[in-house]
């Protein structure tokens, strides 16, 4: 059993239908304040207009290049689409520390660097192709390529960014090097990759859900909802927003939710007071939030005899993938649990602490589970279709053993009965998401030209 005190001491880690609904009425009325022109430039939640209208419809074909940054892994990307065929070739490249904290310049470059590799390994340097930018950062969008940088998120700080377009930097970079050939026809955020890219498969896709190193999402709105666009229709009457959900709370929303862990993980955070919804749910945090939480049962003697390690106490140092792994574990075993424990320096960790720690683990993956459908909960309501699928993608997601499950159960109790939903992972990452807007981009220039 998992003893009283610690029991006790994580009840306010543990986020009752009560509150959950009081938060999607909160988060709810942000919604409509980031959609509407009155209300945008104060809003928390941004809902930006992305410049993407129309689902994909099958008909898209060529060969495209993308670009993902702003995950765990920076991709490039070969993507060749043919009505039902889709193939992909992508490398990986690291974009170490000191890039994401360097200047913009020295960011842009390294990008076009990495791009002008990847075109020569894969023997389409001398084809000017049409590239998707997947730029998973807040963006204010002035069209399909022009993509203002709003702040900087999950880590990275880039000197002289925020305020210009990032599509130029871009390609004044690839103008600097003058060996790449490349036309940026298209950038989007990641969630929109996402929808996209499930779109394809499945054409109830309607919203598009990052679990990962950072969280947000995007939906389908109706374009007289999304009153900052006001570029003609010439499309579906709808419009992909991005919501940039992860700044829900920065205006204290979330207050009588957050703990001092969460107020530990903000203050510690490059970017404190921001991102203040998604400090309690994504992966870059869920590992410290635990860590803390260790810490300070450790200090207050309810965990390993009150000894506790250098590295339990080294800020980081508890990973995000450690509490996928201690919950894969069967109830009652502990085998993970005890690798991470010696991992750590924890050698001496008894049979009650490790009940304890599966415990403390839990309660955090939940309270993000529950944060999450919440926010989806949320969103169905509003869009009041009766059959949606969400396209989901992130590591936390993907790897977490219970977050799918305990995504369902939660979005059930909390949204309109008659409402039928699934949640559908993202196979392919959002790189097929990122061709297929590039694709449509491409269509409509010629349609003009
Ligand atoms: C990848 C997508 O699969 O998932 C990226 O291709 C996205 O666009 C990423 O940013 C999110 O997950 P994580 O865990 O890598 O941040
Ligand atoms: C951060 C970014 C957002 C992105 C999310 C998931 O919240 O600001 O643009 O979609 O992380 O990667």
């Amino acid at each position: 059993h998992v003893s009283n005190e610690i029991r006790d001491k994580c009840r306010e880690l543990i986020l009752d239908n009560d509150k959950l609904k009081k938060i999607m009425e909160v988060f709810l009325d942000n919604v409509e304040r980031g959609l509407k022109k009155k209300t945008h430039s104060t809003a928390t939640v941004k809902c930006f207009p992305t410049y993407v209208q129309d689902l994909p419809n099958g008909t898209e074909h060529g060969k495209f290049l993308a670009l993902d940054l702003g995950g765990t892994n920076f991709r490039v990307l070969l993507i060749e689409l043919s009505g039902e065929h889709f193939e992909m070739k992508s490398k990986i490249f690291a974009i170490p520390q000191h890039i994401m904290l360097g200047s913009g310049e020295q960011l842009f470059d390294h990008i076009a660097e990495c791009l002008a590799i990847f075109v020569k390994e894969e023997h389409v340097q001398d084809q000017r192709l049409p590239l998707g930018f997947t730029f998973s950062f807040p963006l204010s969008q002035r069209g399909l390529t022009v993509g203002i940088l709003e702040r900087w998120t999950k880590g990275f700080n880039c000197s002289n960014v925020i305020g210009n377009d990032v599509v130029t930097l871009l390609n004044e970079a690839i103008d600097r090097r003058g060996d790449v050939l490349i036309e940026v026809t298209a950038i989007l955020n990641d969630t929109t990759g996402t929808l996209m890219s499930c779109a394809w498969k499945n054409k109830y896709t309607r919203i598009g859900l990052i679990v990962g190193t950072g969280s947000n999402a995007c939906y389908v709105e109706k374009q007289k909802n999304a009153e900052l666009w006001d570029d003609v229709d010439m499309g579906s009457g709808n419009v992909l927003i991005n919501m940039e959900w992860g700044a829900f709370g920065d205006d204290g929303a979330l207050d009588f939710v957050r703990t001092q862990y969460d107020e530990n993980i903000d203050k510690h955070s490059v970017n404190p007071g921001k991102q203040k919804h998604e400090k309690m749910i994504s992966g870059m945090y869920m590992g410290e939030l635990v860590r803390l939480a260790l810490q300070r049962f450790t200090k207050e003697n309810l965990l390993f005899g009150g000894k506790g390690s250098d590295m339990l106490f080294e800020r980081g140092r508890f990973y995000t993938k450690y509490v996928s792994e201690i919950e894969s574990d069967p109830p009652g075993v502990f085998n993970n649990l005890i690798d991470v424990c010696e991992e750590l320096g924890l050698k001496h960790a008894t049979e009650q602490d490790y009940v304890n720690i599966r415990y403390i683990c839990e309660c955090i993956s939940r309270r993000s589970a529950h944060l999450v459908s919440a926010g989806l909960a949320m969103l169905l309501n509003k869009m009041g279709e009766k059959r949606v699928t969400v396209g989901v993608d992130g590591s936390v997601y993907r790897y977490h053993p219970h977050f799918h499950n305990l995504m369902m159960e939660k979005i059930r109790e909390l949204v309109d009965p008659s409402i039928q939903f699934d949640l559908m992972l993202s196979e392919d990452g959002s790189g097929r998401g990122a061709a297929l807007v590039a694709a449509v981009a491409s269509r409509l220039q010629k349609e003009r030209r």
